[in-house]
């Protein structure tokens, strides 16, 4: 069966086209390139054995997308992964994320209405949480104003999904909620790759640990927690990944109980930044230079998933520990840097 990865060369797509391989299914990967490099698809393939089929243009661009639908009306569902995701830059260019994010969105739908593709799973986000009024957060918990332009698409984009849904009841999605995903695949041939300076904490400790930064600058030490460092849901990029296939497995099999289903995709446990920078130093034997300075604007100051639909209803649970985590990650920089000694 063919599957559609939209943004399959990004970290958590190319990630998850290497577990849709390995379980047997086709793989075409659609990505215009502007956040990654097509240098992903070989290592994939190096990975599986098998390459996927690769196709660069815009998802924004109604006609080619319309074009690209009518050539692979076979399709047996699409995982949506393409849209920028910097939180700042959101910030900053709103209307380029409302655009490019919603814009691509509607395409990818009205594609599979005009070609009776009905298996949609979307990539979401903890974000469209804020700062939960109770913790561990669940499905149900209410949905509160988007600290950023970027949450705020992932918010329109739910209701998108929603409405269209509503409307052609033949249509199936499951949305899933991603915390915090970091690490790389055990052969670290891929991995988080951002281009610049990183926005997230994992890819700036790696970087750091390496020498490509000079210090780790830590958003707050006054927070309510153990330690004063904020507090997220780190999850390894594999068992997200993993989740993706049995979201998608899910709905060929028919087995969802309405045809909009969401889901939080985390471990359930919540990690301070300490405590993720004690478990790097740990695993790489690299004393990190860090220091304290103040609060990143927009930050939560802490949040973490109630899993238990996902593991119940899904029948997934995030596998992997911090340790796991941090250390795929850090071997993924030393193959960056061509030091890692395979
Ligand atoms: C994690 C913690 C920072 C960098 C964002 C998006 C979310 C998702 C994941 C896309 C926070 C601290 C970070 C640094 C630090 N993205 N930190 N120094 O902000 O929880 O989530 O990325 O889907 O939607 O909102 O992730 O990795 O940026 O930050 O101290 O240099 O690490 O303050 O507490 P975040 P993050």
């Amino acid at each position: 069966m063919k599957i559609l990865v939209t943004g399959g060369t990004g970290f958590i797509g190319s990630h998850t086209a290497v577990e849709l391989q390995e379980q047997g299914f086709d793989v075409v990967i659609v990505d215009n390139l502007s956040n990654s490099t097509i240098e992903v698809l070989d290592n994939i393939t190096k990975i599986t054995g098998k390459r996927p089929v690769f196709e660069q243009f815009d998802l924004c661009d109604q006609s080619l997308t319309a074009d690209f639908f009518r050539r692979h009306n076979d399709l047996a569902g699409i995982i949506h992964f393409a849209a920028y995701k910097a939180v700042g830059e959101s910030v900053e260019k709103p209307l380029m994320y409302y655009r490019n994010n919603l814009q691509s969105l509607m395409n990818i739908l009205e594609g599979m209405l005009a070609n009776n593709i009905n298996n949609l799973v979307f990539s979401s986000s903890c974000t469209v949480y804020g700062q939960p009024d109770e913790l561990p957060v669940r499905e149900e918990s209410p949905i509160k104003e988007a600290f950023s332009p970027y949450g705020n698409t992932k918010q329109i984009s739910e209701e998108i999904i929603r409405d269209t849904l509503k409307a052609n009841p033949q249509l199936q999605a499951i949305a899933l909620r991603y915390f915090n995903p970091i690490g790389a695949h055990p052969s670290a041939l891929i991995g988080e790759l951002p281009l610049g300076v990183p926005n997230n904490l994992m890819p700036f400790i790696t970087q750091t640990a390496i020498g490509k930064r000079p210090v780790l600058r830590v958003f707050g030490n006054d927070y309510n927690t153990p330690d004063g460092t904020a507090i997220r849901d780190y999850i390894h990029v594999v068992d997200l990944a993993q989740a993706h296939v049995v979201a998608l497995n899910r709905m060929i099999e028919k087995k969802m109980k309405k045809n909009y289903e969401i889901f939080n995709l985390g471990t359930g446990n919540g990690l301070t930044v300490l405590e993720v920078i004690h478990s790097f130093e740990k695993v790489s034997g690299v004393k990190l230079n860090y220091v304290f300075v103040d609060r990143r604007p927009g930050d939560v100051e802490k949040v973490w998933a109630d899993t238990t639909f996902a593991n119940q209803e899904l029948g997934w649970k995030a596998q992997r520990s911090v340790d796991e985590m941090t250390l795929s990650a850090w071997r993924w920089e030393l193959r960056l840097a061509g030091k890692l000694n395979d």
